[in-house]
This record gives structure tokens, sequence and C-alpha cells, in this order.
């Protein structure tokens, strides 16, 4: 009978020691990854697999392939967030933070504007991209509660957070991917007002010129904004709970792969043959949310930039059908005059590949399959 106590008991401490040790070698593995970074290309590769190791239950954010247009209309095409992807973390993490960091020490007034009686929303902002990264990826963020810090693994810096922190807009904005913009109701216009923005990747626009401004001037280049939309994304917002958080995505065409565009692209010079390899497809994925205590709207944007030549056929499709559906006014505010035959022959080529390969490979097999019977 002892024995078999003792026996008992033993198994028990077995089953403990294994328990223990697994996990502590799982922590040691992630924290490893964070310590030992040599090189910027090893960096980017430790960035992906180490937040496949830590979250094995949450997938990595995946941008969705480009697909057909599912409708004529113009609309807000908003869809329910998956809050664990709030934020994103990725490959390109390094080479952004270096342009983003460039651009707050060299054009600081054109990537970041905060209005005054904005401090309250931009500190309740920092508390969440904080608490956000730090809990999502803490691979690469740690927070230090009684310095008042976070340490950034991947950039080895840090950074004050909290009440001891001067610029929250711009510690948010160089330790996540995201650009960030706070927006308020005006009580007595009913519109929402952009009051605070780290904007460091804007598609074709001009922060200076549009802070302190409501969603009507926002949109005004936007063709049939105010008729269309205007009304429908002010109800929306009224609406939006920190419960409610939904993404939309857009699509622009670039002759260039710049981050940074503060206005409409040029033509390119008419010396200057445009061809595939010059266009990049730029996509923005824009995440809502209400902020708790201050109440304002927060409207992230993450700009993901694609060579067109990149794209498969399937999603040479979904392109050809997006930009095809815009109308005559729709095409030319996103500049198809400068880069739309150019695009329409590349993907109409890419697709007629496809075909073709398709073809080939059933022709041969019906063939095979002839040869045998
Ligand atoms: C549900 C909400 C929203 C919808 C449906 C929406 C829709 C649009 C659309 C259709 C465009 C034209 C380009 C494109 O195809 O995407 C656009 C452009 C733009 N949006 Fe929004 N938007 C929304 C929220 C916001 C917010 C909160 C801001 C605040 C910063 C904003 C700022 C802009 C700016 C600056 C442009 C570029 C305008 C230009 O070309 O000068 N949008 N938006």
């Amino acid at each position: 009978m002892a024995t078999d106590v003792f026996a008992a008991l033993l198994l028990v401490i077995a089953i403990i020691v294994i328990y223990i040790t697994k996990y502590n070698s799982q922590q040691w593995k992630i924290f490893s990854n964070c310590h030992t970074i040599p090189s910027t290309k090893q960096r980017q590769t430790t960035v992906v697999e180490s937040t496949g190791l830590v979250h094995t239950t949450l997938k990595p954010f995946q941008l969705p392939t480009l697909k057909p247009r599912t409708s004529s209309h113009m609309a807000m095409g908003l869809k329910r967030l998956e809050e664990s992807n709030w934020l994103t973390i990725d490959k390109g993490y390094h080479s952004e933070h270096v342009l983003r960091a460039y651009m707050l020490e060299n054009a600081r007034p054109d990537v970041l504007q905060c209005l005054p009686n904005t401090e309250a929303a931009c500190h309740e902002v920092l508390d969440l991209v904080t608490s956000f990264l730090s809990k999502r990826f803490p691979e690469c963020f740690t927070i230090n509660h009684s310095t008042s810090t976070i340490f950034n693994h991947l950039t080895k810096e840090s950074h004050l957070i909290g009440a001891q922190c001067s610029n929250p807009m711009e510690v948010a904005a160089r330790l996540a991917m995201e650009d960030f913009n706070i927006l308020v109701k005006d009580p007595q216009s009913g519109e929402y007002t952009l009051m605070a923005s780290a904007t460091l990747f804007p598609a074709g626009w001009q922060l200076q010129e549009r802070i302190g401004t409501s969603m009507a001037n926002l949109h005004s280049p936007v063709p049939r904004w105010q008729e269309k939309l205007g009304s429908a994304v002010n109800r929306y917002f009224d609406h939006l709970s920190p419960r409610t958080c939904m993404e939309r995505y857009n699509l622009f065409i670039q002759t260039t792969n710049e981050l940074f565009q503060d206005g409409p692209e040029a033509p390119p010079p008419l010396a200057v043959l445009l061809t595939a390899e010059n266009i990049t497809v730029r996509r923005e994925r824009q995440t809502f949310t209400r902020l708790e205590q201050s109440g304002g709207v927060l409207f992230t944007v993450r700009t993901y930039m694609q060579p067109l030549i990149e794209l498969g056929a399937e999603e040479s499709e979904g392109l050809l059908s997006q930009i095809r559906g815009w109308d005559g006014e729709m095409q030319r505010y996103k500049g198809w005059d400068h880069w739309g035959t150019v695009v329409e022959q590349w993907c109409e080529r890419q697709i007629s590949q496809q075909r073709k390969d398709l073809y080939i490979v059933e022709d041969a097999t019906l063939r095979e399959r002839k040869l045998s019977v």
C-alpha cells in the first residue's frame, strides 16, 4: 500500500517536472529569438517566425488576395475586424521603421499633427497600442511598468509611455506599422473632424492641409463622396463602439513605389516609357474603433505595396475587375490616364497565359488517357 502511494507521488512529481521543463524551454525559445538579432535579413524573418511561435492558436495576418468586384455601387465596404489582428507586424517592419523614423525627424509637420485638447485621446491611443502590441507580440515588445517604458526588441529602442510620454502619437507611430488618426465629432456641425494624426504614408494628400477639417473636406477630391457615402459614414461613426470594430480596404495604382505620397501623382515624363515593371499596387487596410475614455473615433491605416508584375493570374483578374468597375470620374481621380492601358494589357496577358497553360495541361492529360485505353 505504502509503495503504491509512493509510486503515485513519484508519477505526479515527474509530470510536474516535465511540464515545467517544456514550458521553460518554449519561453526560452521565444525570447532567445529576440535577443540574437544579428542582421536585418535575419531580423525580418525573426518577426514572422517568432510571431507564429508565440501564438500558435492565432494566425498571423494575411492581406486578402485581390478579388473581382462584387457590386457596382460605391459602398463603405466594411467588415468585422478580427481583433487579434488589429495591428500587424511582418517582414517589412525593419525597412518601414527606418523610413518612419526618417520622416518623423526630417519632415515632422508633414507626418505628425496633434491639435490642442487632444492630449487625453492621444494618450489613450498609445495605451491601446502598447497594450495590444506587448500582448500580441510579446517577443517583440515588453512593457516595464516600474519605469513606464516599452522596449522594442526589434529595434532595441526604449520609449517612455503613460503620463510621462510627451509625444504619444509619435511613439505609437514608431512602434507600429500602422498610421493613426483621431476624429472627434464637432458638437455644432455634427461632423467628424480630424484632430490628431500620425500619417507617415499618405496616399495622395497633405496632412497639414487637412488637419482640423471635417470628413466632407477630407474627402472633397473623392467623386460623389457627399451623395453616396458622407451621411452613411457619419451615422456609422455615431454608432461605433469599442466592441464593434470594423475594417475596410482600398486600392490605388502608382507609377512609383513611394510610400509617402503627399499629392496626386504627376504624369510620367513623355520621354519615360511606362512599363508594367514601374507599377505598384498600393492597398490600404483601414480599421475603425471608438476610444472608450475620450470618445473619439480611432482610424488606423496600414499600407501594402505590391509590384504589379508579382501578381499571379488570379489577382490580375481581381485587379482588372476592380479597376474596370470604377466609373469614368473615379478612374480619372485614381490616375487611370497615366497607367490604365499598361495595367489592363499586363493583366490581360497574365490571364490569357494562364488559360493557355491550363489548356496545355488538360490536352496532355486527355492524350495520356486516350493512349492508356
Ligand atoms: C467608413 C469610413 C470611410 C470610407 C467609406 C472612406 C472612403 C473613401 C474613399 C472611397 C476614398 C477614395 C479613394 C478610395 O477609393 O479609397 C477615400 C479617400 C480618402 N479618405 Fe476616406 N473613407 C473613410 C474614412 C476616412 C477617415 C476616417 C479619414 C480620416 C483621415 C479618411 C481620409 C481620406 C483621405 C484623406 C482620402 C484621400 C482624399 C484625396 O484623394 O485627397 N477617410 N476615402
